[in-house]
């Protein structure tokens, strides 16, 4: 059932604030302000060797975002890789791993290979799933569920940002159990991951900024999608959706590789996106969109007054997100103009943003 809304993958994005909220209060004592994991895990956090992540598309993304949480908060070495490589790299990988898998349906055979390699290779197996009853979540010794619910739109948008919800507590859990992070640094940042469902529902409510840059990027043929930190996975992930959805070509880039290639591309009219949270980064991700403006460049900036007032460039378009919206979870809310940016592109250019072409919700073959 679409509700009020036109299609699945609208209502989906906007349930987000609601799922996101529910995914959080199942993995944080809400009262007290700090992380509760609703399982016991099945090794011991302060021995833990490394960790090793691998899931297909958005889901990847999603662990990409985590690498750079599960680095700074447990202070855990993370190896990452697409699962249609990693079933066939023949890694080692360390006595007493982790291996976390990511998929909302649980059924992408490729990741499921993943996990039987790193099963048969003695890793603990823990599996970031929407799907409770599916086969990925059975082979796993641990299941932290995502309470997304189900998602019927191919493009995946809510489970993508419950993902990251998990991830961000799993962080901070295992940052706790290993003496990395203090019980003070655990509340703020708690307290920033509460924030969280409240500032998708402002990002929410500006959906009609979104609308004027939708029209100018559906004329482009090419898009170019740039961000630094957990925003560069983000980049990665806004590409995906813009490719699917309309079918436009998106690659998404870290902004420091700018110069290393794709700087080449710069031209007036191949749109490129910065996505500038205000977070450590957000000085040098400002200097490359200079860059970008001084080869007369088409940009379009996802960030707040404070970043667009630094960048003092033209601009061809602006989403407006809150100054509060700071942080290394801000990439949570900024998933949802990346995800509207798509969908506004792709319904105007008349697509099926449900059902895009050649695409299957779920890939059970390799
Ligand atoms: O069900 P999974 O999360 O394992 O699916 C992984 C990918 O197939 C999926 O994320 C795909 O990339 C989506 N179409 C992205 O929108």
């Amino acid at each position: 059932d679409k509700g009020n809304y036109r299609h699945f993958m609208a209502k989906e994005i906007h349930e987000q604030p609601e799922v996101v909220g529910r995914t959080l209060a199942h993995y944080l004592d809400l009262a007290e302000g700090v992380v509760r994991l609703p399982f016991e895990l099945t090794f011991d956090p302060r021995t833990l060797s490394r960790v090793t992540i691998s899931a297909c598309g958005t889901a990847y993304y999603a662990g990409l975002v985590a690498r750079y949480w599960l680095e700074r908060f447990a202070g855990l070495s993370v190896e990452i890789d697409i699962a249609s490589e990693f079933r066939y790299r023949e890694a080692p990988l360390p006595e007493n791993g982790l291996t976390i898998l990511v998929s909302q349906s649980g059924e992408t055979a490729d990741t499921l290979a993943a996990l039987r390699y790193a099963r048969e290779q003695g890793q603990h197996i823990l599996s970031i799933v929407n799907v409770e009853t599916s086969t990925i979540a059975r082979e796993s010794d641990t299941v932290a569920q995502t309470l997304a619910g189900p998602e019927i739109g191919v493009a995946s948008t809510k489970a993508f940002t419950c993902q990251l919800a998990v991830f961000a507590c799993l962080a901070l859990a295992l940052g706790r159990a290993r003496g990395v992070l203090g019980k003070e640094r655990e509340r703020e940042l708690v307290a920033e991951l509460v924030a969280a469902p409240g500032q998708m529902a402002q990002a929410l409510a500006h959906e009609a900024q979104i609308e004027p840059v939708a029209r100018d990027v559906a004329r482009a043929s090419s898009v170019l999608y740039l961000g630094r930190g957990p925003a560069f996975p983000l980049a990665l992930e806004g590409a995906l959706k813009l490719k699917e959805l309309s079918y436009i070509h998106a690659e998404g880039y870290a902004a420091g590789e700018l110069k290393h290639g794709p700087i080449a591309l710069i031209d007036f009219a191949m749109p490129v996106i910065v996505l500038a949270p205000p977070d450590a980064s957000l000085e040098k991700t400002v200097s490359n969109l200079q860059e970008v403006a001084a080869r007369g460049g088409h940009l379009i900036l996802i960030g707040s007054p404070c970043a667009r007032d630094a960048a003092a460039a033209e601009l061809a378009g602006f989403i407006e997100m809150p100054e509060s919206v700071a942080g290394p979870f801000a990439v949570i809310v900024y998933a949802v103009p990346a995800q509207l940016l798509a969908y506004h592109v792709a319904t105007f250019m008349g697509k099926d943003v449900d059902q895009p072409r050649n695409l299957a919700k779920s890939v059970t073959v390799e």
